[in-house]
């Protein structure tokens, strides 16, 4: 953390809130000393699935590992194409990588700055196994028509809503809608733990199972493996934090809703364009994203002020020397490069005091 007096996301505030509960839940992990997979886990993957709509819930030790389980578990492998976003955070491709498979970028929409749907059947090639929406910033994708392709073309959909519990698209959860779906339970997503942990939602009752054992080492009893697999599991200290924080999700998201509302009342007469909300979808917030052609000069008033802003993602995948070897080049995704450049992140989080809220755009100089 900078040294920023206003963070961007308060992690203290919210432990402060539940602290009561919150220490008697971790104090319960450690008496009973379930401290991998356990009850806790047991109990939190039961009522996130409930909370997602989807039939099953795989607790795991990060959304990375998340998305390279679930993708393998889709059938996809070395040489496959899977088509996905460059505007995201890494890790939505490297799940794609880590597999032997390789990612197929197309561009974003330019109002919600989420994967164009318009560009996916062109992107679509013999070897094309699946596709990755990403949820970004706590707002889903158009998922019917994704769907729609998808379904035409014999093709798996792995929704990354690693930035989007609780988000809704018209009417359904992320990660009720696609063949499998990930979350990160990262410290500063909407749903956080105390330290790493992910999970895989899905409907597919022999996925679920798969991917259960593939994250405990193939296991199907103590020590006899029916295939190799590997150590993804989700400690019991997070499972009793997230079972803490699951119930207040709802309410959190609501917040951040307001939260946003009330920054729209104050952007919109100064002229600052801001992330649209793609239709059909009931947004959770994970960020609030403003875009504006002088955003490194409005960071460095907001950085002046001790206001720490961020920017979601600065470099484009297809850009980064990681993805040297894919041969993109600048030009070739217009509408990500060009918001990668005028995208900013401000302070938000459920509860925040509005008084912040006004004191950050009084202080954008704008
Ligand atoms: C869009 C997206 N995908 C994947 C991940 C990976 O999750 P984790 O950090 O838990 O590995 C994250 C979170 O950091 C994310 O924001």
């Amino acid at each position: 953390m900078s040294e920023a007096k206003i963070p961007l996301v308060d992690l203290k505030a919210q432990y402060l809130s539940l602290k009561p509960e919150m220490d008697v839940a971790i104090q319960g992990v450690l008496d009973t000393t379930s401290f991998i997979l356990g009850p806790h886990v047991d109990t939190f993957e039961k009522r996130f699935a409930e909370f997602c709509g989807a039939s099953h819930c795989i607790g795991m030790g990060n959304g990375t590992d998340a998305t390279v389980l679930a993708l393998e578990g889709l059938g996809v492998g070395r040489g496959d194409e899977v088509i996905t976003v460059s505007h995201t955070f890494i890790a939505t491709a490297e799940g794609i990588s880590e597999l032997g498979a390789i990612p197929v970028f197309v561009d974003v929409r330019d109002d919600s700055l989420l994967m164009d749907v318009s560009k996916v059947e062109a992107a679509i090639t013999p070897r094309t196994k699946a596709i990755v929406p990403v949820h970004l910033y706590g707002q889903t994708v158009d998922m019917d028509p994704l769907l729609a392709i998808a379904r035409k073309h014999g093709l798996k959909v792995m929704e990354d809503a690693c930035q989007a519990h609780g988000a809704e698209y018209r009417g359904r959860r992320a990660g009720s809608m696609g063949d499998a779906a990930t979350f990160s339970y990262y410290p500063g997503k909407n749903l956080g733990a105390y330290g790493d942990a992910g999970a895989v939602t899905t409907n597919d009752a022999k996925l679920a199972d798969w991917i259960r054992r593939k994250r405990n080492h193939g296991r199907a009893t103590k020590y006899t493996h029916d295939f190799v697999g590997r150590n993804s599991r989700m400690d019991g200290l997070q499972g009793a934090v997230l079972n803490v924080k699951l119930p207040h999700l709802d309410s959190w998201n609501a917040s951040r809703r307001a939260l946003a509302a009330q920054y729209d009342a104050l952007l919109e007469p100064k002229g600052i364009r801001r992330v649209a909300t793609q239709e059909g979808c009931l947004p959770v917030y994970h960020l609030y994203v403003i875009r504006i052609p002088n955003r490194d000069q409005v960071l460095a008033r907001l950085t002046a002020a001790g206001i720490e802003a961020g920017i979601h993602y600065p470099v484009p995948l297809h850009l980064q020397k990681a993805y040297a070897e894919l041969g993109m080049k600048q030009g070739d995704l217009p509408v990500t490069e060009a918001a990668a450049g005028e995208i900013l992140s401000l302070p938000l989080w459920p509860g925040m005091d509005p008084e912040i809220l006004k004191f950050v755009v009084a202080s954008m100089g704008i």
